[in-house]
């Protein structure tokens, strides 16, 4: 999709804190400066791709092999899953995850809150090419502030007169200094799912990764925290409207398998997705809707 960049600075650029900018090398995006942080936005996916607090190193993580093209999702930030998560439960050839990732979408408001606090609001709904994948009228609303914590809302319109079932997540990829010298809080005596193996298991304590691990925690509605032993920092997850959470890090003969992904990088990233997975998929009645939503913040 071609966007009129002038067009969007004309209506929604605030002064000195948020700007379109087109890229030569990626997709057009919307950089965000503040007193408290700053972001940078993609249009595609609306996905968020960077969160900086003032006088810190990212806290979110891309790749650099990401493609940043339409119709491919990108490789990092936070991708927006939906309306399915995973695979598509009876079609293994529509796109995993869903296509809210693939397609771009509207910005439908910015504001400056405070001089910390800056909110913007996308819309991606219904239209041929999403009838093609899913035979809905939808519209998914998707609101990130960017402020001393990093808030971002996912809202799930069903605008058909019979209930709608789905599965979703903010698929949040965060920056780390080194998988190895972390350690995850928060789930500990949590059932879980092996997406490895199929297999339901708990553990009794914090979740330290030194292989491959790709599961969904059930009925969890509490907070994660990442504790970064070289970074001294903590990012803390915590969510609305999710009882799942999903923790990925594909190690080294995944990383080799995926043409988006440096075969070194599964060193820097761990994934702690705010999911509706499994058997927290969420029906919405007629006319009804369903927000998932995450606040991300470091704890020093
Ligand atoms: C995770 C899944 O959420 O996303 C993994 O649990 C999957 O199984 C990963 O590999 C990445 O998915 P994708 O479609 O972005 O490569």
């Amino acid at each position: 999709m071609t966007y009129d960049i002038a067009e969007l600075n004309e209506k929604y650029r605030i002064h000195n804190t948020l700007t379109f900018v087109s890229e030569p090398d990626t997709l057009p995006a919307i950089y965000i400066a503040n007193d408290a942080a700053t972001a940078k936005i993609s249009l595609h996916g609306a996905q968020i791709l960077s969160y900086t607090p003032r006088y810190h190193k990212d806290i979110l993580w891309v790749s650099k092999k990401s493609y940043f093209a339409d119709g491919k999702p990108i490789r990092g930030g936070i991708p927006i899953c939906c309306p399915w998560f995973g695979a598509h439960p009876s079609d293994s050839k529509l796109p995993l995850h869903g296509f809210a990732r693939l397609f771009s979408w509207n910005v439908i408001d910015t504001k400056a809150i405070d001089g910390d606090t800056t909110r913007i609001t996308f819309e991606l709904c219904d239209n041929s090419n999403t009838k093609q994948l899913w035979p809905y009228d939808f519209c998914f609303t998707f609101t990130a502030i960017i402020g001393k914590e990093l808030h971002a809302a996912l809202t799930i319109q069903n605008r058909n007169n019979e209930p709608v079932t789905i599965t979703a997540a903010l698929h949040s990829y965060f920056n780390i200094s080194d998988i190895t010298k972390i350690a995850i809080h928060g789930l500990e005596n949590v059932t879980y799912t092996d997406s490895l193996t199929g297999e339901k298991s708990k553990e009794n304590s914090p979740i330290i990764i030194n292989k491959e691990i790709d599961r969904v925690y059930h009925d969890f509605s509490g907070d994660c925290m990442i504790d970064d032993s070289v970074l001294y920092r903590t990012i803390k997850i915590s969510k609305e409207g999710s009882n799942s959470t999903v923790v990925w890090n594909p190690w080294i003969a995944k990383s080799e398998r995926m043409p988006d992904f440096g075969n070194d990088e599964y060193k820097t990233m761990i994934c702690v997705e705010t999911t509706n997975a499994l058997d927290d998929a969420v029906t919405i009645k007629p006319f009804e809707s369903h927000t998932l939503a995450t606040c991300i913040e470091l704890k020093l």
